[in-house]
């Protein structure tokens, strides 16, 4: 495996390369989750990168940049043993210079959920996925659908940048209990890790009623909001077509239910594709 740690390192290991490229993107601290997207493009491509990078510009100003785990030496075994032909580990001066263009959220879509509790984060997250895209040269890259908003601005950023990339959405990879998995699951303390079940059982309890034919939103949200009390504070509950629209009812195969909660000190999201 060839680490490259500036874009001079990473476009020599590229050079001479035929064939597809399968990219993973991540802020290390790898767990099952990212390990999923990395088998997967192992399977699926002809040479895998990796890249870990904490990107500054999608924290907001009191969030957890400096505090965001890091474990670059686990990172790279993991990264070896999977199989990983080259890992990107740039620093910020490699990836950003002052005075930056940016792109930027669409309007709407950016600034709902996610983008409406964390104004910005998608500006940067979507800055740093454009530079990430075009330096590897990816053919297929993979996200998980943990990060559902995020993958479905990926998704437009790159029809309407009209790059050349497969995004392709992988499936959240949860532990036995049901917990989502996330890098941001270390912060949760004692009775938390029990509490922070009650998002996952929030989406079952979802599936449940839509399976049993109840489709309206309002009715589903209030229920999950029952299911969720063992958090100590909901952001959200959301029921939206998969273009992230706003619905009234439940459309079965073009529905994601999503949530975000805080439980201790992380707040964590999850969801479920209906
Ligand atoms: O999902 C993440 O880990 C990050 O948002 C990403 C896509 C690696 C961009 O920094």
């Amino acid at each position: 495996m060839i680490i490259a740690r500036t874009i001079d390192e990473l476009q020599e290991a590229k050079r001479e390369r035929k064939g597809s490229i399968g990219f993973v993107p991540t802020m290390g601290a790898l767990h099952q989750g990212h390990l999923s997207l990395i088998q997967q493009a192992r399977k699926e491509n002809e040479h895998l990168i990796v890249s870990i990078f904490v990107n500054p510009t999608q924290f907001l100003e009191g969030e957890d940049l400096d505090s965001y785990p890091r474990k670059n030496e686990a990172d790279t075994k993991i990264c070896e043993l999977a199989g990983v032909d080259i890992l990107f580990m740039p620093n910020i001066d490699a990836m950003y210079e002052a005075d930056e263009l940016c792109i930027g959220a669409p309007a709407i879509r950016g600034y709902i959920l996610e983008g409406e509790k964390r104004p910005g984060h998608f500006d940067g997250m979507l800055q740093v996925v454009m530079k990430l895209l075009n330096l590897s040269g990816a053919t297929n890259a993979y996200f998980g659908k943990k990060d559902a908003q995020q993958l479905a601005l990926i998704t437009q950023m790159v029809r309407n940048y009209f790059m050349d990339v497969n995004i392709i959405p992988c499936e959240i990879v949860r532990d036995e209990r049901g917990l989502a998995l996330s890098s941001r699951n270390v912060y949760l303390q004692g009775d938390e890790k029990e509490r922070a079940l009650c998002l996952s059982r929030s989406l079952k309890r979802a599936t449940k009623m839509v399976m049993a034919g109840e489709l309206n939103v309002e009715t589903i949200k209030r229920e999950m909001f029952n299911v969720l009390k063992d958090a100590d504070k909901v952001e959200y509950v959301a029921i939206v077509d998969r273009a992230f629209n706003a619905l009234e009812e439940v459309e079965i195969g073009n529905t994601i239910i999503l949530v975000a909660a805080w439980v201790g000190k992380p707040r964590l999201i999850d969801n479920i594709w209906i």
